[in-house]
């Protein structure tokens, strides 16, 4: 029933629909923003990804999870004749259709393995520690914090990173949650249809507290615009380690 019913699916339905998923040629650099181009790529994930087991919540179409697992070709560094070492990358969707387009997109890089399932239900399965954990408007947002942050500090080794992107609280003259609790929201469908859906709309403190809360420290809360909206930013990209 979950995936029938959240909006989530309706989006990956209606893309499926737009065209085949063909495979794709990896971005050239990550994007945590809503503005391409723009704001940090990989290298705040760390220094060294090379190797690194990297986790993705909510990886939709999987571009981000592809870049990172061919990080070597795509920086240009992996000299003539070397195997190329991007990250070790798992990808995570609750959307089973975005995991076959993942898969059609990018499934025949070695170092990338894309997942079904709510990004709670594969860390309460698995005892896989990350160096790194991310998520680009994906899970971190969509899911209770209380839940899912301890679920993430879990798996992460101490001192390692996890990276979220979430759409900014005060984007479009908006105000952040004056409490813990998830607000009503919306997904714009590729059809520019609404479907509502619930999110953790907190301001960099909230998320601090949170994150304390689940033995993570905040590093830094960047914000960002884009070319459109100007007045008010549209991306809070939150930087965190675990203690
Ligand atoms: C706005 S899309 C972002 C996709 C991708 N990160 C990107 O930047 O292209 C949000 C994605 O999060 C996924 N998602 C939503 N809730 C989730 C959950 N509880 N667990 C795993 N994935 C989830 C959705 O299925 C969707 O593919």
């Amino acid at each position: 029933m979950l995936a029938q019913t959240t909006p989530w699916y309706a989006h990956a339905l209606q893309r499926t629909a737009a065209g085949p998923a063909e495979p794709l040629p990896v971005p050239a650099r990550m994007e945590w923003t809503t503005r391409p181009g723009s704001g940090p790529g990989a290298e705040i994930l760390g220094p060294d990804l090379g190797r690194k087991r990297v986790l993705e919540l909510g990886c939709g179409p999987g571009h981000n999870a592809a870049c990172l697992a061919a990080l070597p070709q795509v920086l240009g560094s992996a000299r003539a004749g070397e195997t190329p070492t991007g990250a070790r990358v798992t990808g995570v969707d609750l959307v089973g259709l975005q995991v076959r387009r993942a898969r059609s997109h990018y499934g025949r890089l070695a170092n990338l393995t894309f997942v079904a399932g709510h990004a709670l239900h594969y860390l309460q399965a698995s005892d896989q520690p990350f160096d790194a954990i991310y998520s680009v408007f994906g899970a971190v947002g969509l899911v209770a914090p209380e839940l899912l942050l301890p679920g993430i500090a879990h798996h992460l080794k101490p001192g390692c990173p996890l990276v979220f992107s979430v759409p900014h609280p005060l984007r479009a003259g908006r105000s952040p949650s004056a409490d813990d609790r998830p607000r009503r929201d919306s997904v714009i469908l590729p059809d520019r249809r609404r479907l509502p859906l619930v999110r953790w709309d907190f301001n960099a403190d909230r998320w601090e507290k949170h994150l304390n809360r689940a033995g993570l420290w905040l590093a830094s809360a960047q914000e960002f615009h884009d070319a459109h909206q100007n007045r008010w930013p549209t991306t809070l990209l939150i930087t965190a380690r675990k203690l």
